[in-house]
């Protein structure tokens, strides 16, 4: 299935869809029992900004269907990569507000790539007295994790080939976000 996009500056490209909006749906109810079948106490939820916007509204929401009443809080990362796959720094944005001392986190992003951001979220929590620290990511694309970075997900939704994709909620250059389901740029 293809949409074509609404760009007039590249008017020789598509958007071939990856996961569909039905997919995506599907998938995230059944995240959300194996999250709420092992979570039955108070979880500090903790989407990562910007990308993970979207997923993360869908999820909560249906963490609510499976009885959990987590608190959400936000934080944004931005990790800059120099050229290399061994390197990159990961900034903080904008923090939680919330202590996390003895609490059981749900860290949530878009995607899990290198590992450079949730490994820097992950050991953050960890380092500021989570009493346990989870992750939960709607794309993994695993081939493209970074070899010094000792990371996975506990949840992720799909598998993602090697492909940049837009869409529920992931951006190139800040559009796309709004597509209600997972495709990559192709040039026609
Ligand atoms: P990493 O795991 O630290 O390498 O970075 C993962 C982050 O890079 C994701 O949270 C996204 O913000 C961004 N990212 C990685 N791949 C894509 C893509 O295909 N489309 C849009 N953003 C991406
Ligand atoms: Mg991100």
């Amino acid at each position: 299935m293809t949409t074509n996009l609404v760009d007039a500056n590249s008017p020789k490209k598509h958007i071939e869809t990856l996961f569909t909006r039905e997919q995506i749906a599907e998938r995230n109810k059944l995240l959300a029992k194996d999250i709420a079948a092992q979570h039955d106490h108070d979880l500090l939820v903790i989407p990562v900004l910007k990308g993970s916007f979207i997923f993360a509204a869908d999820l909560i929401r249906d963490l609510h269907t499976h009885g959990l009443s987590p608190q959400v809080d936000f934080i944004y990362l931005a990790s800059y990569h120099d050229g290399t796959t061994s390197s990159g720094t990961v900034n903080i944005l904008r923090d939680i507000e919330t202590d996390v001392t003895g609490r059981d986190v749900l860290l949530v992003d878009d995607i899990l790539e290198s590992g450079r951001t949730l490994k820097f979220a992950a050991d953050l929590m960890e380092k500021r007295g989570a009493a346990s620290v989870k992750i939960c990511v709607f794309l993994d694309k695993e081939v493209l994790r970074a070899k010094d970075i000792d990371i996975e997900a506990d949840y992720f939704g799909f598998k993602c080939p090697d492909l940049f994709v837009v869409g529920y909620g992931m951006d190139l250059a800040q559009r796309y976000r709004e597509l209600p389901f997972v495709g990559h740029i192709v040039e026609d």
